[in-house]
């Protein structure tokens, strides 16, 4: 089945209070940021999006899909879980190498005929990684970065669910703008929790959590993009800037700053 769209409907804040927007759609293809101070709800929504919520979570929202109630064996049958969810906390913890570990989980999603991929698969997370991953690696012996980067390629390429769950990436030692375009290949929606305002200014819009309630939907304007771009800029700057004092040149002159979009 394809997944067109995800309709988002009212629950209750932490005082039991009824949330003030009458639904929210998201179509396929649509980045979607969640912001809001810590213990505002953030993490508590994802969940509600994995579980597919039927009114049974803290939160008491409803998840549609499709403008329908999901099937349970959405939630239930892992070969059709159509949820990929990147977390702070890591959930891989055997004691396989990376390739067992990869090969295993082709086969639990029916997709065995896929093997000879493995290589591809670990090449990719390399890119997202600085410190590089091989296949005959214990999974007990990966740094957090490592197993990051391992699990966004499994969700990329293994999982390949239509819809991705990220919670604060941004400590993770992953270069996350890679992951993030790796895991939003065309038609994904894509739930990213984020407290940095590049990745945050570059989603469709973003949802302002407060007291366990979605408080404001915003839709990223062209002006924000444009400051998101601008932020990125700076960034790479300052990554050249790094480099040039670590090999010892002096900074006496600002390099033109580009203007926003
Ligand atoms: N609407 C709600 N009703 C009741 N409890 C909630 C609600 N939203 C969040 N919580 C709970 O509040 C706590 C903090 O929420 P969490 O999602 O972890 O915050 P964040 O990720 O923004 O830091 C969690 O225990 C969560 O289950
Ligand atoms: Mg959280």
């Amino acid at each position: 089945m394809k997944i067109e769209k995800i309709t988002i409907l009212p629950g209750r804040d932490k005082k039991g209070n009824r949330e003030g927007f009458g639904k929210i759609e998201i179509i396929a293809g649509q980045k979607i940021g969640i912001v809001g101070s810590t213990g505002s709800g953030k993490s508590q929504f994802l969940y509600d999006i994995d579980r597919l919520a039927q009114g049974t979570t803290k939160t008491k929202r409803k998840i549609l899909i499709n403008d329908r109630t999901p099937p349970a064996e959405f939630r239930h049958d892992a070969s059709k879980k159509i949820i990929g969810y990147l977390t702070q906390h890591m959930n891989f913890l055997t004691d396989t190498t990376v390739k067992d570990f990869l090969e295993t989980h082709l086969d639990a999603r029916g997709k065995s005929h896929k093997k000879h991929l493995v290589e591809k698969i670990i090449e990719s997370a390399n890119k997202i990684t600085g410190e590089p991953i091989t296949a005959e690696l214990n999974l007990l012996v990966l740094s957090g970065g490592q197993s990051r980067a391992l699990m966004v390629a499994d969700l990329a390429y293994v999982s390949e669910s239509p819809i991705i769950l990220i919670d604060e990436i941004e400590n993770a030692g992953i270069r996350k703008e890679k992951a993030l375009e790796l895991l939003s290949e065309k038609g994904k929606i894509i739930f990213l929790v984020t407290h940095d305002p590049r990745l945050a200014l570059n989603t469709d819009k973003r949802l302002v959590m407060k007291s366990g309630a979605i408080s404001q939907v915003i839709h990223t304007s062209i002006k924000e993009r444009g400051i998101a771009h601008y932020l990125s800029w700076i960034e790479e700057y300052t990554l050249e800037v790094r480099e040039d004092i670590r090999v010892g040149k002096r900074i006496e002159e600002l390099k033109l700053i580009c203007t926003p979009l």
